[in-house]
């Protein structure tokens, strides 16, 4: 039904409040997981589902960004002219040969919803990704080609969605749905953007991957500022939900994966902890370390 995808978009251009001070002179996306940005593993997840056309709408002191993706050559000079610095060097290309991507600035920070709406010169007319680095998907177990798969199946949107505690939900877009013949994917019959605990339709939540048909561009026209004066990305897509608005079905893919929100301190360290682990460099010894300091802390009685 859907055609092929081949376009992501990456909304960067949030203050980044909840990493302050850190995030005052530093784009929150460039913070390191271990050693790599947030930003390059969701561009490396858009790339690996064969997403090739990246676009990352960025704003005012997001420069960083760009430079990030850029070519650095005194640095690359440097380090080619030492052949002990041939993994380095690999390292630093690795950003900057992964995709072909563009920019467009976001003046007024305005929302996701704001931010998606001005990709809409650059993707046309045909259903696109969005990649919100705040949440970092387990590379070793994708989720973006599902999505791509059960698009292509169904068409309209797909939406990314994960069980969440009750007390977690008013965190994030909450969907209502309905069961499909396929087992993990629902129809989204409703959304909710951060809903109290009496408003929230089900613990089922936006966890920052969409598949979105271009209708979305003038869902987001009509889309007035919702929570928190904001143009609500989830606003728009509940527009689409009526299958008989263009745009629709809004589908849903129950992801259960691990899964962490990076653009929270405490997701953000557990990321790191675990990635760190797994890691075949660093993984070995701070496994070992890692293993002594919990004994020590439960010694401790902490
Ligand atoms: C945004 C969306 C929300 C979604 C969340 C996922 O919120 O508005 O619907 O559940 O991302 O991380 P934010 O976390 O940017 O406030």
């Amino acid at each position: 039904v859907g055609r092929a995808v081949t376009k992501a978009v990456i909304p960067a251009a949030g203050l980044g409040t909840r990493f302050l001070p850190a995030t005052k002179a530093v784009p929150k996306e460039l913070i390191p997981v271990v050693d790599v940005p947030s930003i390059q593993y969701v561009v490396q997840e858009a790339v690996q589902a064969g997403l090739d056309d990246v676009l990352i709408v960025t704003g005012r002191h997001k420069g960083a960004i760009e430079d990030h993706f850029d070519r650095q050559y005194e640095l690359e000079e440097t380090l080619a002219r030492d052949p002990a610095k041939a993994a380095d060097l690999d390292r630093v290309r690795a950003a900057e040969l992964l995709a072909q991507i563009h920019y467009v600035r976001q003046g007024d920070p305005r929302g996701l919803g704001d931010a998606v709406g001005r990709a809409r010169r650059h993707v046309g007319d045909e259903a696109f990704a969005v990649l919100l680095a705040d949440d970092f998907v387990d590379p070793a177990d994708p989720l973006l080609p599902t999505m791509l798969r059960v698009h292509a199946a169904r068409g309209g949107c797909v939406l990314a969605l994960a069980e969440v505690a009750p007390d977690d939900v008013r965190l994030y877009g909450c969907a209502a749905v309905a069961a499909t013949d396929d087992e993990g994917v629902v129809r989204v019959t409703g959304l909710v953007e951060k809903p109290s605990p009496e408003e929230a339709p089900s613990n089922l939540v936006l966890i920052g991957r969409y598949v979105l048909d271009p209708a979305i561009f003038a869902a987001l026209e009509h889309t007035p500022p919702g929570r928190g004066g904001e143009v609500q990305l989830t606003d728009a897509v509940a527009r689409l939900v009526d299958a008989e608005e263009a745009g629709g079905p809004v589908w849903g893919v129950v992801y259960r994966g691990r899964r962490y929100d990076v653009g929270d301190r405490a997701g953000y360290l557990r990321a790191v902890v675990q990635l760190a682990c797994e890691r075949d460099d660093v993984g070995p010894e701070f496994r070992q370390w890692l293993r002594g300091f919990v004994a020590e802390q439960s010694v401790a009685g902490g």
